[in-house]
């Protein structure tokens, strides 16, 4: 093996940002289920009616969240995303979803969603058109705005399709604007960001008044080249879009995909654990209805949701690449540290990674003393250490290990 190569990334801690958007909502990041990735603009409910954009499918999703423990674990929006709405508006002009599939309307379904403690979160676009090609709300922004509200709806995603990328701002505020006007809380979650990169780097202040989260990368795909590249692109410009997040504002590096086809269980957990770390919005897009118990059970696991949630909603960074290793922080209050350390070598088996002040100069909490917990790839309390002690993790290859630190006072 090579020289043990530390590449550290100098990464300045702002102060806690201001001028989040005033409307109380996403004070730690927003935890639910979004049909998109998994069910994506499936609306042939002739030939595949368990697995088509219907009314069914979210009522099916609440059902399960409250018997299966999802809403008691702090999961609580269910989100339709694209495809749910007639290709036309009505005589009105108002928006309606789509008679054959939604038969009992929205604010039906957002009537029984709420009856079971939930929030029901819906999807519409800036432009002229979804990104799917159903209409979209440009010229329509205090309409469609008023027509959520009035159905009970609690959350917006608004997509960036179809819409020139130098009047993205003006319509992301406008859209805010509207929501508010309507007097109802609902959840602003953007995408302002990733349509307006490839031209101009978006002028994250104004983001943040204006929006609960935004989406600043590609869509998230159902493999681990796509968490990774997601991964990658977040360390890439986290001098720029860490310090904006924090409670009532956060970066959305799109959905979990854990539960589905594509990830390894030892990629879930650096999904999760990334997530948690990134102080992400945790929208889970599979089908609850039919998910293997290790899935559940990682998505369900307490202590990687209280990082997630911490209160002080700081998002975390990378600060190193060791040695195929990449090194994460979060941190967390009463000066708690959050440590996710990832093998990216896909080959063989574990490897160690040592905790020490070489590996890791976050180590120095640990002055006089530090308390350690693994908490993935298994629940481990790993007791009081020094600056001197030898901790070794051992990571599967794609694996990431979870750690909290929590500094010790000597009496
Ligand atoms: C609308 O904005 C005002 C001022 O920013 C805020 O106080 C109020 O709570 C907001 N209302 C809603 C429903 O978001
Ligand atoms: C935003 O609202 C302003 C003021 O009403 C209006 O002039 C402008 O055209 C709107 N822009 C968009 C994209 O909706
Ligand atoms: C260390 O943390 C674990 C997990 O929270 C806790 O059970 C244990 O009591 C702590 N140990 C000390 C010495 O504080």
């Amino acid at each position: 093996m090579g020289a043990f190569v530390l590449l550290l990334f100098f990464f300045c801690v702002f102060d806690n940002p201001v001028g989040s958007l005033d409307n109380g909502l996403s004070l730690t990041p927003t935890m639910g289920w979004l049909h998109w990735e998994r069910f994506m603009c499936n609306i042939d409910c002739d030939s595949d009616p368990h697995n088509c954009i219907s009314e069914n499918l979210y009522m099916q999703m609440a059902n399960v969240m409250v018997t299966e423990g999802w809403k008691e674990a702090g999961y609580e929006y269910i989100c339709i995303d694209d495809c749910w709405s007639s290709h036309q508006r009505d005589a009105q002009g108002l928006l309606q979803a789509d008679p054959k599939r939604f038969p009992s309307g929205i604010k039906k379904l957002a009537d029984y969603v709420h009856s079971k403690g939930l929030m029901l979160g819906i999807y519409a676009d800036l432009g002229t058109e979804t990104c799917g090609g159903f209409p979209g709300s440009l010229g329509y922004y205090d309409i469609d705005a008023q027509t959520f509200a009035d159905w009970g709806v609690d959350l917006l995603k608004f997509d960036g399709c179809y819409m020139k990328w130098n009047l993205l701002g003006e319509g992301y505020t406008n859209m805010s604007i509207a929501l508010n006007k309507t007097g109802r809380s609902i959840v602003y979650s953007c995408e302002w960001p990733l349509y307006e990169w490839p031209y101009h780097q978006p002028d994250y202040h104004a983001l943040r008044k204006v929006c609960n989260h935004w989406r600043n990368s590609v869509d998230v795909e159902d493999s681990w080249a796509s968490v990774k590249n997601i991964l990658e692109w977040t360390a890439d410009h986290q001098n720029i879009i860490v310090p904006v997040a924090g409670p009532g504002g956060w970066n959305d590096p799109d959905m979990l995909v854990i539960g589905n086809f594509g990830l390894s269980h030892d990629q879930q957990e650096s999904q999760m654990a990334l997530w948690a770390i990134m102080a992400s919005p945790l929208l889970m897009s599979n089908d609850l209805r039919d998910i293997c118990p290790r899935a559940k059970e990682l998505l369900q696991n307490r202590h990687i949701i209280s990082i997630s949630q911490d209160p002080l909603g700081k998002q975390g960074y990378r600060t190193a690449k060791v040695n195929n290793f990449e090194v994460w922080e979060r941190p967390l209050t009463g000066g708690q540290l959050a440590l996710a350390v990832m093998n990216k070598y896909e080959a063989g088996g574990p490897r160690h990674f040592p905790l020490t002040l070489a590996t890791l100069p976050s180590w120095k909490i640990c002055t006089p003393e530090c308390n350690v917990t693994q908490i993935l790839p298994s629940y481990k309390e790993l007791g009081v250490h020094t600056l001197f002690s030898q901790l070794v993790v051992a990571i599967n290859p794609s694996g990431t290990a979870l750690l909290s630190i929590t500094p010790m006072k000597v009496e």
